[in-house]
């Protein structure tokens, strides 16, 4: 196909602000332009630099004020929880009986299941989400009905079929069995095809038994580039149920470990109570944590601390959680995760916060080598925002000084509003102003 050059303002991030310097993290084009072809970023530079070697006859769309972005990369989610986001009044063990799994249910209908991804990606995509780490049910049908849709819409997801086979309503419990069979029928089916990743889902430890979390680890060892996702240390009264159930175990974290789950492609959710010693095991395994603020808010979970899991050099991306979760935005995610910094007397500089949000999470999920930024050979995966969204935002904005501080003004009011288009391999998948011209 025949390239096209995208003119405005560009910011993208070449790594993680506090291992090579803020100075060094990102690339700043108050002019810039990128060059999209066949899906994949051309070139992408300072305009003038760019104009120079645009081969004659490329079209050249203008984006007045407006700043060009990699989409956002949400590591953890579950679709399934779309329409129970924002139930009142539980923490993690009574919200999960009482909305949770009744909600879930509903996916043995795969026509339901098609309705709510639907829904669930059009969703993402209107808040600037490109790529996530999804949960879907213990149903496989409503696992295969995501990748379809995802399929559909080229989306880079990665998702899996939830194992749980006891500690949950009998209408919602597979086997060790069934859930081996169903999950290599779904990697077969979809690892690898397209834009489409498999992660094998064991949901947390006390909904599996022993017999399935060896079931999860066997998956793992057949196949070389499968994902692993699961909950890790979220809920105090969680750990403790942990420890009841899988007594020769060491703690939580070594439940995963003893089965063989830890390593490069494994993310974690939470991980808001690690002992002194999970994280050295997180660390020296390369294992990866999705750090969860509004959930963890939400829910009443914990604080998390972001330097400790930097001192432990743990991967770390950041996460919405919905339902748990009370925004699609990654935006107002990294508002609540600079707040519980705050908590805990951290500062989380604005470059870092984007960092998390794209390039960082791109890492989390071994996928930086395709996406994360603007550079040229990556997936054209790219948000054009508009930092005037609102009358507030446009006034405060306009009022702030430094790249910095209009970058914090737009996480701290920023949501789906300021999300004014969002391309997916080089197409527009959302357009805030014409929403008829998807
Ligand atoms: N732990 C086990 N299942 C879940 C879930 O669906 N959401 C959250 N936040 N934690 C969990
Ligand atoms: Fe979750």
């Amino acid at each position: 196909t025949q390239p096209v050059a995208y003119r405005a303002a560009m910011l993208y991030s070449l790594g993680d602000p506090v291992r090579v310097g803020l100075d060094n993290s990102f690339v700043w084009h108050e002019d810039g332009i990128l060059v999209v072809a066949d899906g994949h970023v051309q070139d992408v530079g300072p305009a003038p630099e760019v104009l120079e070697r645009l081969p004659a006859g490329t079209r050249v769309v203008t984006l007045e004020n407006r700043l060009i972005t990699p989409g956002f990369i949400d590591t953890h989610i579950h679709f399934p929880q779309t329409e129970m986001i924002a139930s009142y009044g539980d923490q993690l063990l009574d919200w999960l009986n009482n909305y949770t799994f009744p909600e879930e249910r509903k996916f043995a209908d795969r026509t339901h299941a098609s309705r709510v991804a639907g829904l669930f990606l059009d969703e993402l995509l209107r808040n600037g989400t490109t790529t996530a780490m999804v949960f879907g049910t213990v149903h496989k049908q409503a696992v295969d009905a995501f990748f379809a849709e995802s399929d559909r819409r080229n989306t880079r997801m990665i998702a899996g079929k939830v194992m749980m086979d006891r500690h949950a309503p009998e209408f919602l419990l597979d086997t060790p069995a069934s859930s081996y069979a169903d999950s290599r029928e779904l990697i077969e089916r979809w690892h690898n095809k397209g834009r489409q990743l498999y992660a094998v889902t064991p949901r947390f430890a006390p909904t599996s038994t022993a017999e399935q979390l060896a079931v999860a680890g066997r998956l793992m060892r057949e196949y070389d580039d499968l994902y692993m996702q699961t909950h890790l240390s979220e809920n105090r009264q969680e750990i403790e149920w942990v420890k009841a159930l899988f007594p020769e175990q060491k703690g939580y974290l070594d439940v995963y470990d003893h089965f063989g789950l830890l390593g490069e492609r494994s993310v974690f959710a939470h991980a808001v109570h690690l002992e002194q010693e999970e994280s050295e095991r997180m660390g020296a395994t390369d294992s990866v944590i999705s750090h969860c603020p509004t959930s963890n808010l939400f829910l009443g979970s914990g604080l998390f601390d972001l330097p400790a899991a930097e001192r432990h050099r743990i991967r770390v991306g950041l996460g919405t959680d919905v339902g748990a979760g009370t925004s699609f935005s990654m935006l107002q995610t990294i508002n609540e995760a600079y707040k519980i910094q705050q908590l805990q007397q951290h500062k989380l500089h604005p470059m870092k916060a984007f960092y998390l949000a794209t390039l960082g999470g791109a890492e989390a999920l071994r996928l930086d080598d395709r996406l994360g930024n603007l550079l040229p050979g990556k997936e054209a995966d790219f948000l054009v925002l508009d930092l005037a969204a609102t009358p507030l935002m446009s006034a405060r904005i306009q009022n702030a000084q430094t790249l910095y501080e209009k970058l914090f003004v737009l996480m701290m009011l920023g949501d789906d509003r300021a999300i004014a288009e969002t391309y997916v391999y080089g197409e527009c998948r959302h357009r805030r102003d014409h929403p008829q011209a998807q």
